[in-house]
């Protein structure tokens, strides 16, 4: 399965923070945004994945991230104009995609929970159809609806309703099959002018091949597109990594349990850091020996 990081988008709610910087590269707490769905990726077991931004902070990313291989994977990056919607991912993705099945992540979104990996595994699994996953929130009126039977069968998908009809609300972590590059090419842009990917994934509702993984209690999901939540998920972070002293989303720590990087590469990356509480962790990691 290949993967694709959607940060582009205008990020207006943030203004002014995002006047003249990606969202993507706003710290959440000790780390960039986009190292969160980046090694939310990592953890499904993901290699190859595609970074898709806006033609203005490419370098910036790039800069960041390099091709990957530091941490034992490949990345690549593609433009999108114009922020025309999510589905563009897909058609922007198309000869990346080829006939993979493909994992689509919005890269503002932050997933964080027990047993996590394990669900991001299992999705990753998908031969067919398409897989959301969808998180029980106070205000579903600001998202994606999820609606459901007894059987977790799902029965309808509204886009910002004002009368939600029920409390959960799909995330920006999408599963697909390679047919979902067909699929995209129908999509037609919504009354906002985007193309939205409610709309593909009702597709794969309509044919009855829209699985649904709900995210219980145990398990956060932020999205960070306003201050206020940008601001929680920092505090969210700060407080586990402070408790336990162990790191959300370092890509040197997923890649070393992966078992992508040994001992001396992780020694080596610890280098950039040498001063700083990052670095200190990376050696620390890197003397236990063993995955937490
Ligand atoms: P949104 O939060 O829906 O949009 P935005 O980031 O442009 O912010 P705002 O609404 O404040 O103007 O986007 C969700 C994620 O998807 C975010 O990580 C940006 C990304 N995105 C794109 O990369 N391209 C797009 O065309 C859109 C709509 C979003």
């Amino acid at each position: 399965m290949k993967g694709i990081i959607l940060a582009g988008g205008s990020g207006s709610r943030l203004y002014p923070l995002t006047m003249a910087m990606s969202k993507q590269l706003l710290p959440v707490y000790d780390k960039p945004l986009i190292y969160y769905p980046l090694t939310t990726l990592m953890l499904a077991g993901i290699r190859d994945i595609l970074i898709i931004t806006t033609p203005e902070d490419q370098h910036a990313f790039q800069r960041l991230l390099q091709d990957g291989s530091q941490w034992g994977i490949s990345l690549s990056y593609a433009v999108q104009p114009v922020p025309g919607g999510t589905v563009q991912a897909i058609l922007i993705g198309e000869s990346f995609i080829g006939r993979d099945t493909v994992a689509l992540i919005l890269g503002d979104n932050i997933f964080y929970g027990e047993g996590m990996p394990g669900i991001l595994k299992d999705s990753a699994r998908l031969e067919e159809g398409s897989l959301i996953l969808a998180s029980y929130v106070q205000h579903p009126e600001r998202y994606g609806v999820v609606n459901f039977d007894a059987d977790e069968r799902v029965i309808s998908l509204e886009e910002k309703p004002t009368h939600p009809s029920s409390n959960w609300a799909m995330t920006g972590l999408f599963f697909y099959a390679g047919d979902v590059v067909s699929v995209a090419k129908e999509v037609r842009p919504s009354p906002r002018g985007e193309l939205e990917i409610t709309d593909v994934n009702k597709h794969y509702m309509r044919l009855g091949q829209l699985k649904l993984r709900l995210l219980g209690r145990g398990n956060a999901w932020f999205d960070t597109g306003t201050h206020e939540s940008l601001l929680e998920a920092a505090n969210y972070v700060a407080a586990v990594e402070r408790r336990q002293g162990l790191m959300i989303a370092c890509p040197e720590e997923v890649a070393y349990n992966l078992g992508y990087i040994d001992q001396a590469d992780l020694e080596r990356l610890a280098h950039h850091y040498a001063r700083n509480d990052y670095g200190t962790y990376l050696q620390r990691l890197r003397a236990a020996k063993r995955a937490w």
